[in-house]
């Protein structure tokens, strides 16, 4: 558990510029992963402002010193797939040694609940901060069986990180795990008929990988 709050809008300058940008639809599907990449390194930092750090005895040029270094097993990052790679990569940067999982869900087009095609995940998901990535976070059903899964496999400190909220997937996500923070670029305003963000930035996935 943590007493975080539920919803972190990361309303950083750099990160606010980059996302109108992505938003654009005359944005082409290079610059918009360039721009993923780069939001990512910045939305990456606050989602793991709260990492422990012990010490470590070091010598600098001039003399001995106590560091601060990251505490024991560090990250865990699990992709939503396949958007949630886009967010991946630029973490990954920053974050090296961090172990990664991926979830695969699609949505059965009767019941239109989420259903897992693919799950490989870290062992020791309860020894690690564990960020899972998507970004976008629609009507909530897909994220809270991907966060479901982990929890069953061991999760025990886990946070959402994603580019754009609706205030349904939002809703979703509080009522299903209440103790999972959500950190996001942007809350916007509503979800329409077909499941997409309004105002948006339109399909995530189509949109980084040129699939439209
Ligand atoms: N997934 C997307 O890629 N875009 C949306 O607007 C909603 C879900």
């Amino acid at each position: 558990m943590t007493d975080a709050p539920h919803l972190t809008v990361i309303d950083h300058p750099l990160v606010q510029h980059k996302l109108t940008i992505m938003r654009d639809k005359r944005t082409s599907t290079s610059g918009f992963r360039k721009l993923l990449r780069e939001i990512s390194l910045l939305l990456a930092y606050e989602v793991t402002r709260e990492l422990d750090l012990t010490t470590t005895e070091i010598e600098t040029p001039l003399c001995p010193m106590q560091a601060p270094v990251l505490e024991g097993k560090k990250l865990a990052l699990i992709s939503i797939l396949r958007a949630g790679n886009g967010l991946l990569d630029g973490i990954l940067e920053l974050i090296p040694a961090a172990r990664v999982g991926f979830i695969g869900l699609y949505r059965d087009p009767v019941t239109l609940q989420p259903v897992q095609y693919y799950s490989k995940v870290p062992a020791d998901l309860d020894l690690r901060m564990v960020i899972v990535v998507d970004p976008m976070l629609a009507t909530g059903n897909s994220s809270a069986a991907a966060i479901d899964l982990l929890k069953k496999a061991g999760a025990r400190n886990l946070r959402f990180l994603c580019l754009l909220a609706a205030p349904e997937g939002v809703a979703r996500m509080r009522e299903a795990h209440p103790d999972v923070p959500i950190f996001t670029a942007a809350l916007d305003e509503r979800l329409d008929e077909q499941g997409y963000i309004l105002p948006g930035l339109g399909d995530a996935g189509d949109r980084m990988f040129g699939t439209k």
